[in-house]
């Protein structure tokens, strides 16, 4: 038997919690973004936006795979999920105004390689949704809106102190977005529609703990291709 909706929920909650100590304990640079003390990091903010728009665009291609799995599962949930990704499809572009702003063009967005964790989480996501279940990409979403939820905003604020609201306008509207459409509500709720059993539970909170690592790698890599490398290379 699954979870009810509240214990499902709270399962999540406790490991996201879990995961985001494992996070400050053990990634360099962790809180940068949030409440760093030091000012902001300029390459490093730009190359993390850039990589949310490489992310957002993998994404989308994994999100309609895991529509098409989904679909015969449970199509109720897919009508939910198709309207939530369609959304998603969308905020490349929010962020791409801000990067413009920042005098970064799409050509340059795109050219950029993702990082091998943004690499790496593609693959796993689309082996997992094609060999267990469309669950995976449902996780990837819980995952990202629930610590959209807890830290977006303060990105945003200090990304604002920085330079100017005209350079956080997408981003901005991103977090409105989230909030206004209640993105993290519908995701647990398509989650949970689609949860079978408790072995499968189980199979859900190990996915999410890999999602995590591969953010914590990810992160890493960013720091240590941003503020590291340009540390080298000021030197050299
Ligand atoms: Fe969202």
């Amino acid at each position: 038997m699954k979870p009810d909706y509240d214990t499902f929920k709270e399962e999540i909650e406790n490991l996201f919690r879990k995961e985001l100590v494992i996070y400050f304990d053990t990634v360099d640079y962790a809180n940068h973004l949030t409440d760093g003390s030091d000012e902001l990091n300029e390459l490093y903010y730009l190359r993390h936006r850039v990589e949310t728009i490489t992310r957002i665009r993998m994404t989308a291609a994994l999100d309609a795979l895991a529509l098409s799995k989904m679909l015969p599962l449970d199509y109720e949930a897919a009508r939910k999920w198709a309207k939530y990704t369609l959304q998603e499809m969308n905020h490349d572009k929010m962020f791409m105004g801000d990067l413009k702003r920042h005098g970064v063009s799409e050509d340059q967005v795109f050219g950029m390689e993702p990082l091998p964790a943004t690499v790496e989480m593609g693959t796993f996501l689309e082996d997992k949704i094609v060999n267990w279940s469309p669950l995976a990409a449902v996780a990837y979403s819980l995952f990202v809106e629930w610590n959209s939820d807890q830290y977006s905003e303060q990105t945003v604020d200090r990304a604002e102190v920085k330079y100017s609201s005209s350079h956080v306008k997408g981003a901005r509207a991103h977090v409105n977005f989230d909030v206004n459409e209640d993105h993290l509500e519908i995701m647990f709720g398509v989650a949970h529609s689609l949860l079978t059993s408790e072995q499968q539970m189980q199979q859900l909170l190990e996915t999410c703990q890999v999602i995590s690592k591969l953010f914590r790698d990810y992160f890493q890599q960013l720091h240590q291709n941003t503020v590291v490398e340009n540390k080298r290379l000021s030197a050299a």
